[in-house]
């Protein structure tokens, strides 16, 4: 197999667009018209999902421990995507499904590469896909033996906390693992949209997990607005790597930086370090003012009820400290300032293990403040909260093919 063909006949599909990735779907729904249900009517974000996953595979095809394990979980997965059959009953995916999208792929690449779409590099394509494609049924294959195709989820309660933000407890009918800081994707079926959604509890014997929601999308709207007492979601496999090898070093303090709902995984972490040894943890969170901080009595309980252990300084320090801040506060008598500036004037953590979690704009300006103060990049743990986000597909080797 040519993987600089691959390659460099990838960079043509990809510098088509979203165009490709039209085509690609259009091919799709052609082929095998069944499959149009299983996916959302908005298909903007699922076009630049698999677009990045391919890429991704692409770059990796030489890397056979890389696109094994990326392949495995990416099948494990997509159990949770259901067909239905002409009598509207549920399929799960098979390897006619898998036919089909290869078949849409190659005709894809056929028509954005262009003449230089030989026999032989639509051979080493078909290659590829036909590695990739068994590597996704094996994880799927594989994980059937460990795990449901997806949890449902009773929602047990809303609390809405502000008009744009609500905290919904779910309980799933497994038992369902995941590490604190990763996310699940979560599906509500009356969208038939998945989002990622990350715990803000530490597993709990009972199973249920508590979720933070702020109206952004549709989907984030429906959840903070209409969702009810009983309604039943789904959840896939728990994803996300960064945050949760937190604990790399557990002998390093731990400085965690929070703002909006990444709030929500930051305290799961803090709560599985309580069930353990208490490592040395600070825990900023950030506001513009202090009504954004929607979690302030969860956090300063949680703060208020860790164990002290001893330290150099003192016999009895407790080994969370919460720091809250606000940008803008009539009458707040804590910290002000961004939740950056504040971490880096209460301490230097250079020594400090860093966990970031906000939206982009906000996780941006904060690895800014970091670095500019010579925090080092590598003690840096930053989660994207959505595993189709890979390297960029810019590193593979786009030179031409003789
Ligand atoms: C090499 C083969 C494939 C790759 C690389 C791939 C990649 C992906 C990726 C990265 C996602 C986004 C997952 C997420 O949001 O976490 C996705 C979603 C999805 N895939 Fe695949 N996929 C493949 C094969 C298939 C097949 C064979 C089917 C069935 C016909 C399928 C159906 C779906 C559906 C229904 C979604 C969810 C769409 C949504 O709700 O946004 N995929 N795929």
């Amino acid at each position: 197999m040519d993987v600089t063909a691959l390659r460099w006949s990838w960079s043509q599909v990809t510098a088509a667009g979203p165009k490709a990735a039209k085509h690609f779907y259009a091919t799709l729904f052609v082929i095998a018209p069944e499959t149009r249900t299983m996916f959302p009517t908005n298909m903007q974000y699922q076009e630049d999902k698999l677009l990045a996953a391919l890429g991704h595979m692409i770059t990796n095809m030489d890397n056979n421990d890389t696109l094994a394990a990326f392949a495995h979980h990416l099948g494990a997965d997509h159990r949770r995507f259901y067909g239905v059959d002409v009598e509207g009953r549920p399929v799960p995916l098979a390897e006619r499904h898998y036919i089909w999208v290869g078949q849409a792929l190659l005709a894809t690449l056929a028509d954005f590469v262009g003449p230089q779409w030989t026999p032989s590099l639509r051979a080493d394509w078909a290659a590829a896909y036909e590695k990739v494609a068994k590597l996704m049924l094996a994880g799927a294959a594989a994980s059937e033996r460990l795990t449901p195709p997806f949890w449902q989820a009773e929602v047990i309660s809303v609390e809405r906390r502000r008009s744009d933000v609500c905290v919904l407890t779910v309980r799933p009918n497994y038992l369902c693992n995941y590490l604190p800081g990763q996310s699940l994707p979560t599906h509500v079926p009356a969208l038939r949209t998945w989002r990622y959604l990350s715990p803000a509890n530490a597993p709990r014997p009972n199973g249920t997990l508590e979720f933070h929601v702020r109206a952004a999308g549709r989907f984030s709207t429906y959840l903070v607005r209409r969702v009810t007492v009983g309604e039943i979601l789904l959840l896939g496999h728990p994803a996300g790597r960064a945050l949760s090898t937190y604990n790399r070093a557990p002998h390093r303090p731990l400085l965690l930086i929070a703002g909006g709902t990444g709030v929500a995984p930051l305290r799961a972490i803090t709560e599985e370090l309580q069930q353990g040894n208490g490592r040395t943890t600070t825990l900023v969170v950030g506001g513009k003012t202090p009504d954004d901080l929607y979690d302030h009595q969860a956090l300063l309980t949680l703060a208020a009820s860790t164990p002290t252990k001893s330290t150099a300084a003192s016999a009895f320090e407790p080994w969370l400290r919460y720091v809250p801040t606000v940008e803008i506060g009539w009458g707040w008598d804590g910290e002000l300032g961004r939740a950056a500036d504040t971490a880096l004037r209460i301490g230097s953590w250079k020594d400090a293990d860093i966990l970031v979690c906000g939206s982009p704009t906000m996780t941006r300006a904060t690895i800014a403040a970091l670095k500019a103060a010579g925090i080092d990049p590598e003690r840096l743990l930053v989660e994207r909260f959505d595993h189709s986000v890979y390297p960029a597909l810019a590193l593979a080797d786009t030179a031409t093919p003789d």
